[in-house]
This record gives C-alpha cells, structure tokens and sequence, in this order.
C-alpha cells in the first residue's frame, strides 16, 4: 500500500438537522463516531489519527479514544465553525511522518475498511479519491426563487460523494490553502482539490455508509452496525 496514512475524522458540529450534536450519541452500544475511529484503528495502513471536535467535547473524545486500546497514536484538537474549518485544523495537527491522509465523517459510522482500501490505491500525487455511491433518486437542477426546472441531470452519471476523501498530506494541504487565502467554502475536501486542479476519482461504495443526518438515520444505523457484528461474531 502506498505512503503512510493519518486518518482525520471530523466530529465537530451542532447537528442543527438532527436535532441536538450527534457525535457521542450511542448507537448499537458505542457512540457514534467511536465506529469509525474503530474501523481506522485496525487498520494496518493508517500511522496516526486526528480527530477534531468542539471544545466542551475534549475530554469525551479522548475518552473515546483511550476506550479504541489502540497503539496508534490517536490526539484530539478543536473543530472549526464548518466542517471545512474542522478539517483544516486537524490537518494542522497531522504530524510529518504521514505522507498521505484521509478525512471521514464521524457522522458515517458504516465505513468498510476494504472500501477505504481501494480509495487509497487510488491516491497518488496530482490525484486524489472519494468514496461514493450511485446516485439512487433522479436529480433536478431548480432555480431556488420559482422552483423551476432547469435540468434532469443524467443519473447515470451522477454519484453521492460519501466519505473518506484521500489525497497526499501535500495537494490536501495546498487545496485547503488555497481555499482559506482566497474565502471558498464547499462541503466537502475533495472540491478543494478539484479547486486547484487536481484530479479527483470516485471509488464505488456502499450505500450503507451513508451520513447519520437525520434522527430516523439512527435506528437504520443501529440496525446496520447490529446486524454486521453480529455477522462478524459468528464463527
Ligand atoms: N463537522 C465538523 N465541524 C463542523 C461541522 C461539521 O467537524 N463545524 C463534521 C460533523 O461532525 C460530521 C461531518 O462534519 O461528522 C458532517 O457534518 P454534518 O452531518 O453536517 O454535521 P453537523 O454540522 O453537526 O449537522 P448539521 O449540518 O445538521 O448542523
Ligand atoms: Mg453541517
């Protein structure tokens, strides 16, 4: 596998759409984000973990990371007001032996580790990748002030970028550079890239690393991540 990989995850935020901050909420007997940080931790590949959250949450997160009984070394610092801001300062932390990093989503506690693993085959200097997966509604481009119309996209060609988002710790850092000096904001890491022209590829993922957002995407959560230990506790 190429480089040696720092995972970021970004757990900071207010969960305005869920209703209260979702990050250690528990789910199918671990709190949200401790799923991910699970999934990284047994990782061979992954060298260090960064994970970035809100102030009043450090000591819970560092909880959650003595609790992973990981060798990795594993800090937490503070998010930003956006999860591009959060992501910049964990990026700040990550320290100089890894070469290549990942960002994830606290909020996507149904990460498949071969799925990061074909992304991170992907990765390579002048390139980045995201997991995605096929866009499963068809998609209407509308004009917000009539609702109007103004194009069906092609589904064929559209995909829902998911998390982890890859680069090398070098064209992340330039992407996220870029953006700051000059005021741009995107949802997520790979329109950074993409900003300053480097190539993105998406790696087909599973659907079932969707983004806890809602509070009904709890419980399909819960019955997911039950579901997979219990498969994966059977001899
Ligand atoms: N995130 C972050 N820092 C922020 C905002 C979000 O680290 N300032 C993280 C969240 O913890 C989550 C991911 O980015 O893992 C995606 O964010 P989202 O689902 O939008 O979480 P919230 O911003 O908390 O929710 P909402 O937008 O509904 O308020
Ligand atoms: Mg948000």
């Amino acid at each position: 596998m190429n480089g040696r990989w720092g995972a970021i995850v970004v757990a900071a935020g207010r969960g305005e759409r869920f209703g209260r901050p979702k990050q250690l909420l528990p789910v199918a007997g671990r709190p949200l984000v401790a799923w991910s940080l699970h999934t990284f931790a047994a990782m061979a590949e992954i060298a260090e973990i960064v994970v970035a959250t809100e102030a009043a949450w450090l000591d819970a997160m560092r909880a959650v990371l003595d609790a992973l009984g990981t060798a990795i070394p594993a800090t937490v610092v503070v998010g930003g007001a956006t999860r591009q801001a959060s992501a910049a300062n964990a990026l700040r932390a990550l320290s100089a032996s890894c070469d290549h990093v990942l960002v994830h989503d606290g909020a996507r506690p149904l990460v498949r580790a071969d799925d990061v693993r074909s992304a991170m085959r992907a990765v390579r200097a002048g390139c980045g990748a995201v997991l995605a997966a096929r866009a499963v509604d068809t998609i209407k481009l509308v004009e917000p002030s009539t609702m109007r119309v103004l194009e069906t996209l092609d589904r064929q060609r559209l995909w829902a970028a998911q998390t982890p988002q890859l680069a090398t710790v070098d064209d992340l850092r330039r992407a996220h550079a870029a953006a700051r000096s000059s005021g741009f904001e995107a949802t997520d890491d790979v329109a950074l890239l993409e900003r300053v022209g480097i190539d993105v590829v998406v790696v087909p993922a599973t659907s079932e690393n969707f983004k806890v957002t809602h509070p009904e995407d709890l419980m399909r959560a819960e019955t997911l991540l039950r579901e997979r230990h219990a498969l994966e506790a059977t001899p």
